[in-house]
């Protein structure tokens, strides 16, 4: 059943005392947003589309995400630590009525090997699973993204499809393959940190 409260105060996630999932601002967080999705690291396995041309334009970005909530379409938290932001994850659609939604996650280079995508995504699938009338949940990445296919692995979320030529990455046609997690596959008790 679609939980209405879900969506009448955004959801802040505090999985450790470190890490905070909170609401993006597009006052404070579009300088933060530009240096994520401009860092190469990441820039490599993105969309054109979805990388800001300027802090202006990021600033248009986070408002679009920000929106989204109010409109009960979406939710993107800013992975904040320490008080900065180094990176985001939610979801690209969360539809509570069918009860399916499809998660993103991008996370600054600088920070990659601590564990810390791994402690935002235990918290989003935690409440997603738990708050919102989420049962599945879906993920696309491009098929060379190793380190988030081990990601979705060690949240058991199972290879479904993959596509052929179907992303424009720094404009090359790439392969991308869709992964899948069930609510009843998915363990609160699963321990990150
Ligand atoms: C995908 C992405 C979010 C993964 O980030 P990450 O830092 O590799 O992921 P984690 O934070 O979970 O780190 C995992 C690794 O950190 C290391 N690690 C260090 N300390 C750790 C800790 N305390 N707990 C868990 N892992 C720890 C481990 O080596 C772990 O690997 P393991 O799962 O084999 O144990 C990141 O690479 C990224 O943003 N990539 C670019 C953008 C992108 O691809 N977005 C997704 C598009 S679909």
């Amino acid at each position: 059943m679609y939980k209405e409260p879900a969506f009448s105060r955004f959801p802040i996630l505090k999985p450790n005392d470190k890490i905070i999932l909170r609401e993006l601002d597009s006052k404070n967080d579009a300088l933060g947003y530009y240096n994520l999705m401009c860092d190469p690291a990441v820039h490599a396995y993105i969309q054109e589309t979805e990388v800001p041309t300027s802090v202006e334009d990021a600033r248009e970005k986070v408002k679009f995400w920000y929106n989204l909530f109010y409109k009960k379409i979406s939710i993107l938290w800013c992975i904040e630590k320490e008080g900065l932001l180094v990176g985001t994850i939610g979801f690209n659609y969360c539809d509570t009525m069918s009860g399916r939604a499809e998660i993103v996650y991008d996370l600054i280079s600088s920070e990659w090997g601590k564990g810390i995508a791994s402690t935002a995504m235990k918290a989003v699938l935690d409440f997603s699973f738990s708050s919102l009338n989420i049962v599945q949940i879906e993920a696309l990445i491009a098929v060379n993204n190793v380190r988030s296919e081990k990601l979705l692995r060690k949240f058991n979320f199972i290879l479904y499809k993959t596509h052929k030529a179907h992303r424009v990455i720094r404009g090359e046609y790439v392969d991308t393959k869709t992964y899948v997690l069930y609510k009843n596959r998915h363990s609160s008790e699963l321990t990150v940190l």
